[in-house]
């Protein structure tokens, strides 16, 4: 049995592609259930532009709102110095950069090229000296770029030297628009785990096409033991075209649970978090295990017919 761990994502990827606004105050009492049900760690929000992404423009008040549990680490993601410093002063325990491993989707993302994006992380970096704050990186379009396509190996491992090499604790390989395979992901995974054995490498996976899951399996066969999913299976980049949901969580641990797995988290109360979520963001949400209930849910014969 190997300990996993579960990066929650939903009220950051989930909900910046929501078009309807979540008012603060249901992000906030979403974050504290979720807070409760044995995450590792929860993505809150993201310190960006409000005119990049409205949906995430109270960041500030979701963060002074939430309840927090010692156990959990709440992280936010960043993109510049500006939003380091606004996710600083919010006492988020962890910053989470980001930085696209194609020049397209980065531009589209981030409005600068990925030497830019450097060149902000460096100073980022710079200025949390000292500070004691933790820094992870998602490595977005890693498995694939709605723009260009596969990004060469050697790329993608050259952006990990760089990002080790800034001083960056933990790097999470993104497949932003769900275009990695079992069999892609398990070579890139192993490439990057053979470079840095040591080092903490965790997967970042939507489901676009259906290989969401089946990738995870490919993640665990590399030893990866940190995941990121999102609550319902909501979530996907507002700058990347055709970009869906993120592998769902409560299918996530279910399934890993069925496979004898510990995440440490508390299947029934995520199932029963994400079946409020429809109510919430006014619509169905992909996740599979909140509509058919658990393996182990049985159900009564129905009555022989006469
Ligand atoms: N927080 C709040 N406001 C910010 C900001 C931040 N982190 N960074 C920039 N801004 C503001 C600036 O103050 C400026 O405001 P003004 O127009 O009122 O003067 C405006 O945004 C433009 O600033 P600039 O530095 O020129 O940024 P830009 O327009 O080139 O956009 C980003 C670059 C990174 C700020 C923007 O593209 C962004 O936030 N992207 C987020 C992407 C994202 O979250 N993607 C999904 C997750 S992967
Ligand atoms: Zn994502």
């Amino acid at each position: 049995m190997t300990r996993l761990y579960i990066h929650e994502v939903v009220t950051r990827d989930g909900f910046q592609i929501e078009p309807r606004f979540i008012p603060t105050e249901e992000k906030i009492a979403l974050v504290d259930r979720l807070s409760q049900t044995g995450l590792h760690k929860i993505e809150v929000t993201s310190f960006v532009s409000p005119k990049a992404v409205p949906a995430l423009a109270d960041a500030e008040a979701v963060m002074a709102g939430i309840t927090r549990n010692p156990a959990v680490k709440y992280v936010a993601l960043v993109a510049n110095p500006k939003g380091a410093e606004r996710a600083l002063a919010a006492q988020v325990d962890e910053i989470v950069l980001v930085i696209s491993v194609s020049e397209s989707h980065n531009r589209s993302n981030v409005r600068r090229s990925t030497e830019e994006s450097f060149a902000g992380f460096a100073e980022i970096m710079h200025t949390l000296e000292g500070t004691g704050m933790k820094v992870a990186c998602g490595m977005a379009t890693t498995f694939g770029c709605p723009f260009e396509g596969f990004p060469p190996l050697d790329r993608i491992l050259r952006f990990v030297d760089r990002l080790v090499g800034l001083g960056v604790d933990s790097i999470a390989l993104a497949d932003t628009i769900g275009m990695g395979n079992p069999k892609q992901i398990l070579e890139i995974c192993n490439e990057a785990r053979a470079r840095f054995p040591e080092y903490g490498f965790a997967l970042h996976l939507h489901n676009t096409r259906g290989m969401g899951l089946a990738n995870v399996l490919s993640g665990l066969e590399a030893g990866i033991t940190h995941y990121e999913s999102s609550l319902g299976g909501l979530g996907g980049c507002p700058f990347a075209p055709g970009a869906t949901g993120n592998i769902c969580t409560e299918d996530l641990v279910h399934m890993l649970e069925q496979m004898g797995h510990d995440s440490g988290v508390d299947l029934d109360r995520l199932i029963a978090a994400s079946r409020g979520l429809p109510a919430l963001v006014g619509h169905e949400v992909p996740g599979q295990v909140m509509k058919a209930g658990k393996s182990t849910d049985l159900h009564p014969l129905p009555a022989e017919p006469r």
